[in-house]
Parts: C-alpha cells; sequence; structure tokens
C-alpha cells in the first residue's frame, strides 16, 4: 500500500527540514569510500523533494553542507561541491516539472564561483514556480545565521533606522537567511544522530522532531510519509494544555 493514504492531506506541516546524514556509514557498508555515499543520496533527495510537493508541504529545507562541514578532508569538500553542481544541472528539469522553487540559505559566499553561478541561475530561473520552495542550507551555521542577523539589526539602530524599542521576534526572524519562510513544523533527521548540529536553532524552536536510523541513501518516499504520519499523531500544545487544544 503507497504510505501517502494514511497521510491526513489537511494536516500536513508546512515546513519540513532535514538533516540528511549517515552517507559516509552507507559507503562504508558498501565497502566504498565516502564520496560514493554522497552521490547515492541523490534519489532520496528527489523522493522527498516530490513526496513533499505531491501532500502539500509548502517548503522543504534540505541540509546539505555545514559551516563545521569545511573542516572535512579537502577531497571530500571538492566532491561534495562537484556533486552540488551537477546536481543542480541534473535535477533542474525535475524542478520545473514539479513547480519547485529553489532557494538556498548559508554563507554562499563561500562556495566556488562555479557553484555560486550555477546555484544562482537555477534560482532565477525557478523564482516564479509556486508548488514547494526548496531550500538548500549550503555553508549554514545556525549561530553564524543569529551573528549576521544581529550585526544587521544593530546597524540600523546605530543609523537610527530603528530603535531598541522596535525590536521584537518578528525582527529577528526577518533578519534570518530564512526570512521568508514559514517556522519549522517538522525536522527530520536520519542515520540514527539525535542531534542538531548547528542548524536552524531560533526556527526549530517548537518543530517536532523526528530521528529515524534509515541512512540518507536508502530514505525512500515511503520513509518521508512515515516520518509525516508519525507528525500527525502528536499533539502540539505550544505550552497549553492537552484539553484547551482538544476543546
Ligand atoms: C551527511 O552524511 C552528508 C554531509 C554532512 C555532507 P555524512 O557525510 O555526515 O555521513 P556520516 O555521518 O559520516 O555517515
Ligand atoms: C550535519 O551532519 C550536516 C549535514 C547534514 C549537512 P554532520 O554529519 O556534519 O553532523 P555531525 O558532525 O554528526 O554533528
Ligand atoms: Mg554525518
Amino acid at each position: 500500500m503507497d504510505k501517502k493514504l494514511l497521510i491526513d492531506l489537511d494536516r500536513v506541516p508546512k515546513h519540513v527540514a532535514i538533516i540528511m546524514d549517515g552517507n559516509g556509514r552507507w559507503a562504508k557498508g558498501q565497502g566504498m569510500n565516502r564520496v560514493f555515499g554522497h552521490k547515492n543520496a541523490l534519489t532520496s533527495v528527489r523522493q522527498s523533494i516530490e513526496t513533499a510537493a505531491e501532500i502539500g508541504v509548502e517548503a522543504i529545507t534540505l541540509y546539505a553542507f555545514s559551516t563545521e562541514n569545511w573542516k572535512r578532508p579537502k577531497f571530500e569538500v571538492d566532491a561534495l561541491m562537484r556533486l552540488l553542481v551537477n546536481s543542480l544541472k541534473k535535477e533542474y528539469d525535475t524542478f520545473q516539472k514539479n513547480d519547485v522553487k529553489v532557494n538556498a540559505v548559508g554563507n554562499i559566499e563561500n562556495l566556488p564561483q562555479n557553484a555560486q553561478k550555477t546555484l544562482s541561475e537555477v534560482i532565477e530561473k525557478t523564482k516564479n514556480n509556486k508548488r514547494i520552495v526548496m531550500t538548500l542550507a549550503l555553508s549554514y551555521g545556525s549561530r553564524e545565521e543569529i551573528v549576521n542577523a544581529i550585526k544587521n539589526i544593530s546597524k540600523k539602530v546605530v543609523n537610527k533606522e530603528l530603535s531598541l524599542e522596535e525590536i521584537n521576534e518578528n525582527t529577528i526572524n526577518n533578519h534570518l537567511y530564512t526570512f521568508n519562510l514559514p517556522e519549522v513544523d517538522l525536522m527530520i533527521r536520519t542515520s540514527g544522530e539525535h542531534r542538531i548540529s548547528n542548524f536552524l536553532l531560533w526556527q526549530m524552536a517548537y518543530a517536532e522532531l523526528y530521528f529515524t536510523d534509515v541512512l540518507w541513501p536508502d530514505f525512500r518516499r515511503e520513509h518521508f510519509c512515515n516520518a509525516i504520519i508519525d507528525y500527525q499523531n502528536r499533539e502540539r500544545r505550544f505550552g497549553k494544555t492537552s484539553e484547551q487544544i482538544t476543546e
């Protein structure tokens, strides 16, 4: 049976964020090097985006490369950057077919020139797509994002464009890379690790967290649906009592 049939289409999370983890361990299990794992991650990405679009998720954000990942061996970093460029080119038709608007968050200026160029081309060409926004977190670190936001807000205060009294949660939201995205409702992490690894700290304040042992290259439509079904079985109380929610 298609797991999708078990999803209540009226209560789908608006924004799903995924920490795509476990490529290295998956490759090791196949007796291959880590890069082989990254190469085999594309089907998982495609199926997740397609399924999200089908069920009516408005935004999906994929953690593809963290600020900390720059510390990996150069050959792996180079391979990841090459894969990024090739995948964006290869998946361009899938984005158009599924009406996917491509977006990116992170310190994009740190990416190699050709990656920046391909990324901005795909973002430009898909900018009018409406069905789902797919955001790639690249050279992304949540703490760095928050530091940037504070600097930009402070500049406005110094320049008297903004007063201290005016600063509220929306001010912070509007100065994050994710300013145009809804709050994260569901965060999925694969590979059995139970941590956030500097991903969307502010944006996940009230997200439901879903952890699975499945390694990212094995993650399929069925697994994505399982996460949504699990999410739908939770009671999001936002500080209230259960009675207040169900009344
Ligand atoms: C996730 O898989 C991909 C990136 C972080 C780029 P890993 O490469 O972290 O795989 P493991 O965690 O070592 O298995
Ligand atoms: C988080 O995975 C970053 C991405 C998935 C891109 P890592 O594998 O880098 O995280 P840690 O090091 O296990 O926390
Ligand atoms: Mg990892």
